[in-house]
């Protein structure tokens, strides 16, 4: 991988980078194409990363499809895909680690402790390994993007971060691997985060502010659909992840919801001035 990127490199042309866990959908082809169109070459790294799993989560029911993944990549025009194995990012005596503190805290970190510890660690190996130009990361895990755009400041990596818009559905649901472990009850059912979030929309637009108040009725929302659990439903600060209980500025509405085993997250920026 280094050998190639270096010869790129020295050829002077731009290098972009995708991380994925693989299983990939459209929300992930759609991260490739942009990458096609803002540098030269195109690296996909899939690697389902050990370490940004917690002990009782999905990492050996994680799906795996190594033979289409590699069709629908190369069809996308992508130049390399490159395929780690977990021996050889995480050898015997491995024992180094990055965080970045403040922004793994809400939402997703406080739910999946380590997770964004495991992200931020195996994302900036990638960086060293693959050395792009620019890395493309989904709004989806709108966290994950504020932790890596973080992460390349504070420690004054040369990679440009651009973040893309959530990719869904016809029916409004986000596109994600998990979305495979939804029987056809619960996939029904999982529209309801999308619906949560146009629901909150509309309150915002008609001049609801009090965040506690959109909450409790977005709970009651996605609870009337079958095989919900709410894991948290929170308003922050788009920048820094902060709470916010009045929507007096763009505010990121940030979902995750368990529908049946699958747990799904969604989000969406509010903005009460429009
Ligand atoms: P994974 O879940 O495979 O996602 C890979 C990339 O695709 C991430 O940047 C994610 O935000 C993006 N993505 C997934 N679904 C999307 C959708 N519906 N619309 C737009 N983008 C979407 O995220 C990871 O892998 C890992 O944490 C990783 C960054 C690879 C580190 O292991």
């Amino acid at each position: 991988m280094r050998a190639w990127s270096d010869r790129v490199r020295r050829e002077g042309e731009r290098i972009a980078l995708v991380p994925t866990m693989g299983y990939f959908h459209e929300g992930h082809l759609a991260l490739m194409r942009r990458a096609k169109e803002l540098a030269d070459k195109v690296v996909v790294s899939l690697f389902v990363n050990p370490i940004q799993f917690g002990p009782q989560e999905d990492l050996a029911a994680y799906p795996r499809d190594l033979n289409r993944d590699a069709r629908l990549a190369e069809e996308t025009g992508v130049d390399v895909l490159f395929v780690p194995q977990v021996e050889e990012m995480y050898p015997p005596g491995f024992q180094t680690f990055v965080e970045v503190t403040e922004l793994s805290k809400p939402l997703c970190g406080a739910k999946r402790p380590g997770h964004f510890r495991g992200v931020a660690t195996v994302v900036l190996k990638l960086f060293n390994i693959v050395r792009p130009h620019l890395a493309v990361f989904g709004l989806k895990d709108y966290q994950q993007y504020l932790v890596i755009k973080r992460l390349v400041k504070d420690l004054n990596l040369e990679v440009e971060i651009v973040g893309h818009p959530i990719v869904r559905e016809e029916d409004g649901l986000a596109m994600s691997s998990r979305n495979t472990y939804l029987s056809p009850e619960e996939r029904r059912s999982a529209t309801c985060l999308y619906k949560a979030l146009l629901l909150a929309r509309e309150r915002v637009r008609e001049g609801v502010r009090e965040a506690p108040k959109l909450v409790e009725e977005l709970s009651r929302f996605i609870l009337s659909h079958p095989h919900t659990k709410i894991d948290y439903i929170s308003f922050v600060d788009p920048e820094d992840l902060s709470p916010v209980e009045e929507i007096s500025k763009p505010t990121l509405l940030a979902l995750a919801v368990f529908v049946g085993r699958a747990r799904l997250i969604d989000n969406m920026i509010l903005e009460p001035n429009k």
